[in-house]
């Protein structure tokens, strides 16, 4: 596509699973109105369908309808990937944009980058470069896969730029522009249900802590889910622990007989939250553990204490200047941690670079520019 007709062409923006609607939404927003508004049609793949995994988000965080949804709904990473990417091209043919983008790292994002680029569209990635290093994790893949097919790559950390240097991606490519989610969370912090609402009772004096798990390595595995949820226990003989159950967490319990291990009055499971509620839960929270990526940079940006459960990050920031330690899934780790917090001696943390609510502006005014939007 020659440059002039780029800007009569709208940029095709996709999300497909919880995590990217956070994302989207200010992406959206810079688009639709403003100093840097410019042309934008939505897609949704359906990778996510559950009222608690979707729509909800869609109203609250105030994401437009999309204009098209694929609704390929859950399958393997082979046949959702493989679904997504069929249903996806012909829509491409009929839509012509100027260019795709796409965010964060699940299957939705690999499948759409891959289709656009095979066409000669440029692909647009938000939120580039993060390197778990862990080839484990289906996201890892995901990440360097688009990475290198993407045309532009906007960054939400410097540490990213070096991780694309080494895989041989252009320097001129790279766009430190900060970090789109935490423009939601800016966005937000206002309108946050106060944890008591969501627990339907007044916070404990002692406060609470905040649990969430989804991963496949800590939820697929019934010895290391039974693990977990033992040491959370553990936890729960201290503070209560507030846990939101994700679809996949709770069929694993289920399927592994584990439900006795959420038989405990200070172990609080809900279902899946609401933007709202999740954010004024880690809001009002003492501690957070979790093994999601978001969460870390949320926990980060609240300035509450993080304890990931993982035993890597793709977001070393969060290490090296927010709340998050990284500790696995071994129990003594996991209580010494806990430890620290409880005792006062949990990190604090500061603000990284440009987690400052206007990183959608800084991306919309780049490709304002670049699109030769008048
Ligand atoms: C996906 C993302 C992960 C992200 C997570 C957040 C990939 C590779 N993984 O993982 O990076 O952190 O979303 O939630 O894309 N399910 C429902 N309702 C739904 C969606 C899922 O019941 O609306 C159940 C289904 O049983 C499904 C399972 O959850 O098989 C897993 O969903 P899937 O989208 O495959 O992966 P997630 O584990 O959610």
């Amino acid at each position: 596509m020659h440059s002039a007709d780029r800007q009569t062409h709208p940029i095709l923006c996709v999300v497909g699973a919880r995590p990217n609607f956070m994302k989207i939404a200010p992406i959206m927003a810079a688009f639709g109105s403003g100093p840097h508004a410019l042309p934008a049609r939505l897609l949704h793949t359906g990778q996510h369908y559950d009222e608690a995994m979707n729509h909800q988000f869609f109203e609250e965080l105030g994401i437009p309808r999309p204009d098209i949804n694929l609704e390929v709904g859950s399958a393997s990473h082979a046949v959702q990937t493989a679904e997504i990417m069929r249903r996806f091209e012909p829509v491409l043919d009929a839509e012509q944009p100027a260019a795709v983008l796409v965010v964060g790292d699940v299957n939705s994002t690999i499948a759409c980058a891959l289709v656009a680029s095979k066409k000669g569209i440029p692909v647009i990635h938000v939120e580039a470069g993060l390197r778990s290093y862990d080839r484990a994790m289906p996201e890892e893949i995901n990440r360097v896969l688009t990475d290198q097919i993407s045309d532009l790559l906007f960054i939400t950390e410097r540490s990213a730029r070096a991780n694309l240097l080494r895989e041989g991606i252009a320097d001129e490519r790279i766009h430190f522009v900060g970090n789109v989610m935490i423009d939601t969370l800016h966005h937000n912090l206002k309108r946050a249900v106060p944890a008591a609402q969501t627990l339907g009772r007044p916070v404990p004096g002692q406060g609470y802590a905040v649990l969430t798990l989804h991963r496949p390595s800590n939820v697929d595995h019934s010895d290391v889910l039974q693990s977990l949820l033992e040491t959370v226990n553990g936890i729960a003989l201290r503070i209560p622990v507030v846990f939101p159950l994700h679809p996949r967490t709770r069929a694993q319990i289920e399927k592994h007989g584990l439900g006795r291990l959420l038989d405990n009055p200070n172990l609080i499971t809900l279902p899946p939250l609401g933007y709202l509620q999740m954010l004024g839960l880690m809001q009002q929270a003492r501690l957070v553990l979790t093994d999601s990526g978001g969460i870390q940079e949320e926990t980060t940006a609240l300035g509450v204490p993080c304890i990931t459960l993982r035993h890597n990050t793709e977001r070393p920031i969060t290490v090296d200047e927010g709340t998050n330690t990284v500790v696995g899934q071994d129990r003594e780790k996991i209580m010494a941690a806990f430890a620290a917090v409880m005792d006062g001696s949990g990190k604090a943390g500061r603000i990284p670079e440009f987690w400052d609510g206007q990183a959608s502006q800084r991306i919309a005014a780049f490709l304002h520019d670049w699109l030769g939007v008048e």
